[in-house]
């Protein structure tokens, strides 16, 4: 499978209050990311893709309930959004495979959801563009850190272990796939999210929306009833 080109140096430059403090926010928490992980690459993508699986969510329930209040179109905004909640759960169920969560670190986890959610809840009633914003940056920097995780595991620092089973089925990987090979297609998806959300706020903002970066191909989770069907 071949992963779909990416533009590595994507970066939003802040414009007006709104951006500012997204991006303020943004390297405020990807400094304590740093500080706590360091280059612990697996347990920092467990536990990040934890919270990064949070925004779409919420992003499809306000926009699900405005539409059903306002009884209009949400121009493919909610399955947008909601496919992405799927798709960085998948990332999650994928690298649960390669590092387990130390104790401490599922207390986090849990702690940070609370906060995470009900903030980033109250921040998208209050500005969705600023919210758009925020995860927008988010993504840049998942962006750089598996950049950062390809260095490790190409420098020996990681080993370059087989991939998942779950991975290799959700993005038809070959038998042979290994890490990095799910690491590429997992940067390719964040660059997506990043350019996708950057759009959002753009369009919110009333700014020509930018390139979006093609999504890798992936198949469509079914429940087991349909499976056995
Ligand atoms: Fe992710
Ligand atoms: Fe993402």
């Amino acid at each position: 499978m071949s992963v779909p080109f990416i533009d590595l140096g994507v970066h939003h430059k802040p414009q007006g209050f709104s951006d500012r403090i997204a991006y303020g926010f943004t390297k405020a928490l990807r400094w304590c990311a740093d500080t706590f992980f360091a280059e612990r690459y697996g347990h920092r993508a467990v536990v990040l893709e934890t919270v990064a699986a949070v925004p779409g969510m919420v992003g499809a329930t306000i926009n699900h309930l405005a539409c059903l209040r306002r009884m209009c179109d949400d121009k493919g905004w909610i399955k947008t959004l909601m496919d992405e909640a799927e798709n960085e759960r998948m990332h999650l169920m994928t690298f649960i495979e390669i590092s387990k969560p130390t104790l401490f670190e599922r207390a986090v986890i849990i702690g940070v959801q609370w906060v995470f959610y009900l903030c980033f809840f109250a921040l998208y009633l209050v500005s969705s563009k600023t919210a758009h914003r925020v995860v927008g940056y988010f993504e840049e920097e998942a962006v750089i850190s598996y950049t950062h995780y390809l260095a490790e595991i190409d420098e020996g620092r990681s080993p370059n272990v087989p991939a998942p089973a779950i991975a290799r089925q959700y993005w038809g990987l070959p038998d042979d796939a290994t890490l990095r090979d799910v690491v590429l297609v997992v940067r390719a998806d964040e660059a997506h999210h990043r350019d996708v959300n950057h759009g959002f706020a753009s369009e919110l903002a009333g700014l020509p929306v930018g390139r979006i970066a093609e999504c890798p191909p992936h198949v469509t989770l079914e429940p087991n009833w349909k499976k056995a069907a």
